[in-house]
C-alpha cells in the first residue's frame, strides 16, 4: 500500500465519465478500488447492487424487455461489465474525481472532493425515474420516485447512507460504512419497519400500521411492490367470508373502444402506501354472529414479480415476508 500511495494520483474526470477515472499518471477503474479498499469490496459484492444485472428477478423481467434503458441502472458500466451491476464509480465518480461525504477525513492516495449531501445525492441518478418515452404513459409519469418520498418524509434529515450503508465495526475491528443493503433482503429487518396491531369491531378488522424509522413510502421502489391485508372469517368449521386489499401503487387499466384491455397503456392513479401511521379497516360481509366466528388476518409484503391488472390476487409473486399475523 505505501508505495502506491506515493503515487499521488491526480484524478480528474470529465462530464458523464464512465467506468474509468481518468488522472494524469494512471486510470482508475473498479478494480483498482476493489483491491484497496478490500473490507468496502467484500460487503459490496454481496448486494443487490453489485447482483443488479445477474439476479434472476431482474433477468426475468429483462429478458422480455431486453433494453438499453434498463442497462443504465442495472449494468450502468456496459454490457462488457454487466456482471459488476452498480460498482464503485457508479457512486463514487464526479466530475471532479472521487467523491465522498463529511467527516470521514482520512488520508487517501487520491483526490477525494467531498459533498455534504453525498449520501443522498449519489442515489438521485437511478432512485427516481419516469418511464421510458416509448411506454405511451403520459409525460412525468414516476416509475420509481423514492428521493421525492424521502424528501417528504420526516426521516428527510437523514441521508439514505445513513439508514442503507451504516457503519459496522468487523471482526478485523476496521469500522466501515457497510456496502451489503442487508436490511432490505432481512425478513426481521422487514417486519421491525412496521409497528402493526390489530382489533375487531364486530366482524370489521381494522388494523393500525405505523412506520418505524422508514424514511419513503413503505413499500418504496420498484413499482410492484405491495402490502397484502387479508382477512377471513370462520364459523361452524367452515370459511363464511374474506376479503383482501393491496396497498400499493395502483394503475387503472386504459380500455379500447370496444372495452378490451389495453396492455400497452396504463393511468397510474394516486397510491395508497404510506409514509407515516395508517389505519385500515376491512369488512367482512357475514351475517354470522361476531361472537360466534373467528377472525384470522395477515399482513405480507409482495415483490411482485408479473401484475394482474383485472385480478390483483392472481399476480404472480417473486417473494414475500409475512410481517404480522393474528387470530382475533
Ligand atoms: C492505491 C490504493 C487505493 C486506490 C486504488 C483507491 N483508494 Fe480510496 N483510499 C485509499 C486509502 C489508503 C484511503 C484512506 C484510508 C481509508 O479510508 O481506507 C482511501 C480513502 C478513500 C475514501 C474515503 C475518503 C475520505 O476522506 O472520506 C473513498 C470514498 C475512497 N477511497 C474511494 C475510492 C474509490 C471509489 C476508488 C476507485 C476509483 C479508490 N478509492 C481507489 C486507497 C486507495
Ligand atoms: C450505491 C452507491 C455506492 C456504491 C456502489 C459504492 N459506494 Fe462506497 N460509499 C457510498 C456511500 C453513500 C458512502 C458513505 C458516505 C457517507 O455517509 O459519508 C460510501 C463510503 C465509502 C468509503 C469510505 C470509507 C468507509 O467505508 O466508510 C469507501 C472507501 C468506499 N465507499 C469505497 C467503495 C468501493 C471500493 C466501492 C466498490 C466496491 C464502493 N464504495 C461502492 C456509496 C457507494
Ligand atoms: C447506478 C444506479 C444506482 C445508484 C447510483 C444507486 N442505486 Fe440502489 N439500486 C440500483 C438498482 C438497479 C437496484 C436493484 C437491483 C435489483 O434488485 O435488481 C438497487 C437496489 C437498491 C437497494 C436494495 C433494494 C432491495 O430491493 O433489496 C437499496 C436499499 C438501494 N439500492 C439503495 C441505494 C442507495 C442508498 C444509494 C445511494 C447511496 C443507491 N442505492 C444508489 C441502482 C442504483
Ligand atoms: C430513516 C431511515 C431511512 C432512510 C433515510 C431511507 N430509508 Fe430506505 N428503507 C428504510 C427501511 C426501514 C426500509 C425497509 C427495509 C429495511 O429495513 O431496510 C427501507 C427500504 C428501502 C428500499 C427497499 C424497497 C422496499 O420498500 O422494500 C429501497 C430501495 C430504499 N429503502 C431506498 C432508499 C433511498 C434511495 C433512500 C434515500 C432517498 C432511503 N431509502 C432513505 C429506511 C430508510
Ligand atoms: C433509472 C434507473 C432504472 C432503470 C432505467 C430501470 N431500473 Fe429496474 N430498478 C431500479 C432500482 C433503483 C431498483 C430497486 C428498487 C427497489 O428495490 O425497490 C430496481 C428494481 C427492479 C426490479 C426488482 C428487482 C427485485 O428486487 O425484485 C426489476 C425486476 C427491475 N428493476 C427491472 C427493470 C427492467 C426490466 C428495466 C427496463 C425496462 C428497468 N428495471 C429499468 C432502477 C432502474
Amino acid at each position: 500500500m505505501s508505495v502506491r500511495v506515493q503515487l499521488a494520483f491526480t484524478v480528474a474526470c470529465a462530464v458523464g465519465c464512465g467506468d474509468t477515472v481518468t488522472t494524469a499518471k494512471a486510470a482508475l477503474n473498479n478494480a483498482d478500488c476493489q483491491r484497496c479498499h478490500v473490507d468496502v469490496a467484500t460487503s459490496w459484492a454481496r448486494s443487490r447492487h453489485h447482483h443488479a444485472f445477474d439476479n434472476p428477478d431482474f433477468q426475468r423481467s429483462y429478458t422480455e424487455e431486453p433494453k438499453p434503458f434498463c442497462r443504465d441502472c442495472h449494468a450502468p458500466g456496459g454490457l462488457n461489465a454487466a456482471a459488476e451491476g452498480v460498482s464503485c464509480l457508479h457512486c463514487h465518480a464526479s466530475e471532479h474525481g472521487v467523491v465522498t461525504g463529511p467527516g470521514l477525513d482520512r488520508d487517501a492516495p487520491h483526490p477525494v472532493s467531498r459533498s455534504a449531501t453525498f449520501g443522498t445525492d449519489t442515489c438521485a441518478r437511478c432512485h427516481e425515474f419516469e418511464f421510458p418515452p416509448d411506454s405511451r404513459r403520459p409525460e412525468g409519469t414516476m416509475m420509481q420516485r423514492t428521493m421525492a418520498e424521502h424528501q417528504a418524509s420526516t426521516h428527510a434529515n437523514k441521508s439514505c447512507a445513513d439508514c442503507h450503508l451504516p457503519q459496522t465495526e468487523l471482526a478485523n475491528k476496521r469500522v466501515i460504512h457497510d456496502h451489503s443493503l442487508a436490511s432490505t433482503r432481512d425478513p426481521d429487518a422487514m417486519r421491525r419497519a412496521l409497528l402493526i396491531t390489530a382489533k375487531r369491531e364486530g366482524n370489521d378488522l381494522v388494523l393500525s400500521l405505523v412506520p418505524q424509522d422508514v424514511g419513503h413510502a413503505f413499500p418504496t421502489g420498484d413499482l410492484y411492490r405491495r402490502l397484502e391485508i387479508g382477512a377471513e372469517l370462520h364459523a361452524g368449521g367452515k370459511r363464511v367470508a374474506s376479503a383482501t386489499r393491496y396497498l400499493a401503487r395502483h394503475f387503472a387499466p386504459w380500455r379500447l373502444e370496444d372495452g378490451a384491455l389495453n396492455p400497452a397503456f396504463e393511468w397510474s392513479v394516486p397510491d395508497d402506501r404510506f409514509a407515516g401511521p395508517t389505519a385500515i379497516r376491512l369488512a367482512l360481509n357475514s351475517d354470522v354472529e361476531s361472537g360466534s366466528a373467528a377472525l384470522t388476518w395477515w399482513v405480507d409484503y409482495q415483490r411482485v414479480d408479473e401484475r394482474n391488472a383485472e385480478a390483483p390476487q392472481r399476480s404472480s409473486i417473486a417473494d414475500e415476508i409475512r410481517l404480522a399475523e393474528g387470530r382475533l
